[in-house]
């Protein structure tokens, strides 16, 4: 089978395209073929080895000291299952479903495997490339927003970085559970953002964040360029402040309303966020999708820091 490889940290033009063996479920997985998979802005920092102030050497350790551990990045797809290992019995080749595979990845090749209890079926009024392109972005956005800031209708929320994958659903749920959304972007991306669901739009190349003199109930920065003070000044006195790309520096010292950490990798979430992309609730919203051969330019468009929404490969094309 295809797959994209990263042999070594660096620029988008480490990738490669190579022939490497299909790999056989065991008797708990599952052999998928991928049909869409997003290109993300974790597959870009593992594949450049750009990590967040300060998680450098903890975050080598894990994803590997010289070279990534696991040369496959991706980690959302959606596809079909092709076989199932002998003790699979929620599954039949055909069924199409979508997931996450955590720190697996793999999901940037024609196939994967991965265990059954991992999938969820992915609706059928949803197709591959929006339920691939909602998974990053939208668990991030759910579990912050609705688990570390308790989100109520009424309430006011900021979301830095608006036309990101984070960002987009962000604010989209922000409005889905009642909230008040003030999103932040570059004048290109206002009107976008507008659409999505925003209340009003700051455009941070003409206004200062630290100039901003209104509080809100929520900050969520989805940027990193909030550090625990800045986001913490422009918050109401219950406020909360959600640091979804947070240093060392900032994880060391959040405490009280400062929310940072990884958003986990849970089916009932992808549940309910395909769900509400089937409702016409979630409009899930893609840049540009790309052959697997033209990954590298996927990982450009991503390492600009500009792609609005989500990136995607599809292997299925050639
Ligand atoms: N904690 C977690 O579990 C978790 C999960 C996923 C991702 N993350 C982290 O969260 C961060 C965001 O991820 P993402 O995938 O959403 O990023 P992304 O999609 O790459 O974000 C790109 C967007 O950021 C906007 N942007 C760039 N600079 C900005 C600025 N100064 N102010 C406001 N908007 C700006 C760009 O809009 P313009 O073109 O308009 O500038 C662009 O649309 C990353 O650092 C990622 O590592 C954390």
């Amino acid at each position: 089978m295809r797959a994209a490889l990263v042999d070594r940290y660096g620029a988008p033009e480490v990738l490669r395209i190579a022939d490497v063996p299909q790999p056989d479920p065991g008797a708990h997985e599952v052999l998928l073929r991928v049909v869409a998979a997003a290109v993300t802005s974790a597959d870009a920092r593992i594949r450049a080895a750009r990590f967040p102030a300060g998680l450098s050497t903890p975050a080598r350790l894990v994803f590997g000291l010289r070279r990534p551990r696991r040369p496959i990045l991706g980690g959302a797809f959606s596809g079909v299952v092709e076989s199932v290992g002998a003790r699979v019995s929620d599954f039949v080749p055909g069924d199409e479903v979508c997931a996450m595979t955590g720190m697996a990845m793999g999901a940037h090749a024609e196939f994967l495997v991965l265990a059954a209890n991992k999938l969820v079926r992915k609706p059928a009024a949803v197709s591959h490339q929006d339920a691939a392109g909602v998974l990053f972005g939208g668990t991030t956005a759910l579990y912050f927003l609705s688990e570390k800031a308790v989100l109520r209708a009424g309430m006011s929320v900021l979301v830095n970085g608006a036309s990101g994958a984070i960002g987009t659903n962000a604010v989209q749920l922000a409005r889905h559970f009642g909230a008040k959304v003030i999103g932040v972007c570059s004048g290109a991306n206002a009107e976008l953002v507008r659409r999505l669901g925003a209340d009003r739009v700051i455009d941070y190349r003409t206004t200062d964040l630290s100039c901003v003199a209104e509080r809100f109930d929520v900050v969520l920065d989805a940027v990193g360029n909030l550090t625990i003070a800045s986001g913490r000044r422009l918050l109401t006195p219950q406020g909360r402040l959600l640091l979804t790309a947070a240093g060392l520096g900032e994880i060391m010292r959040a405490r009280g309303n400062v929310a940072v950490g990884s958003a986990p990798e849970r089916a009932a979430d992808i549940e309910r966020l395909l769900q509400l992309v089937a409702q016409g609730r979630i409009e899930v919203v893609h840049e540009r999708s790309f052959e697997l051969a033209d990954i590298a330019l996927a990982h450009r468009l991503v390492d600009s820091g500009r792609k609005r929404g989500n990136v995607l490969v599809c292997p299925g094309q050639s």
